[in-house]
């Protein structure tokens, strides 16, 4: 697939054919995440791909929780419609065992640079020495054909989840990314904000072309 395609066509899959993926194909998805970046090359991520149903079912019982406390901080109330991005996000929610694979996004705490951690707001350099790796397996799942979504709901029960998938004390988790044949054809148009909002020239706000 030509790498344009790739990259603006991986969405946030939400809806997912219960059909196994051949471990050969897993294995190539997962292979794209060893080349990604990490701080000071220290390569502290790893990925547990569960297909055990029982786990599965559990991490859906853990998450589904996680999610409706989200909804109903949302602000949706109780019996009204639902959005349909979060329609969609809800089905997947409660499908989540029916999902082939759940990969559990893990990283080593040792291995993780947090250079912002002494500042006055929110530290997100750690974070920087992961989410690459996770990319880079959306972007690969992607080229396979396969659909994903990342998300981090479930880091909130993460000592549940270690203990489900004997996950060792000094790993933490960063992540949930169900992978699998999606239902329905990849978006064709992603809702993005233009370059001119996001990328700026020499100074804040400048525009970075004329
Ligand atoms: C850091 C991060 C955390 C996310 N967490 C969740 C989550 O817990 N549950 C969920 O359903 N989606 C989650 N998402 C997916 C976003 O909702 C999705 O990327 C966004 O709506 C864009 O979707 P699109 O690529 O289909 O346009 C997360 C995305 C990111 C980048």
């Amino acid at each position: 697939m030509e790498f344009r395609e790739v990259i603006e066509t991986t969405g946030a899959c939400r809806l997912y054919r219960p059909d196994a993926v051949p471990d050969d194909v897993l294995a190539r998805v997962l292979d794209a995440a060893r080349w990604a970046p990490t701080g000071g090359n220290r390569q502290g991520v790893r990925f547990l791909a569960v297909r055990d149903p029982v786990k599965r079912k559990t991490l859906r019982d853990l998450y589904v929780p996680l999610w409706e406390q989200y909804v109903a901080r949302a602000g949706a109330r109780p019996g009204a419609p639902l959005p349909k991005l979060i329609q969609d996000a809800d089905h997947m929610a409660r499908h989540l065992d029916q999902v082939p694979v759940l990969l559990v996004v893990c990283a080593h705490l040792g291995d993780l640079l947090a250079t912002d951690r002494h500042l006055d707001r929110l530290s997100v350099v750690a974070g920087g020495s992961i989410y690459p790796a996770v990319q880079n397996v959306l972007l690969a799942a992607r080229a396979e054909g396969l659909g994903t979504a990342l998300t981090t709901l479930l880091c909130a029960v993460e000592p549940q989840v270690k203990e489900l998938l004997a996950i060792p004390a000094d790993v933490l988790t960063a992540a949930l990314v169900p992978l699998g044949h999606p239902v329905h054809p990849f978006p064709r148009k992603l809702a993005r904000r233009p370059l001119s909002e996001v990328c700026f020239g020499d100074s804040w706000g400048e525009p970075a072309f004329r």
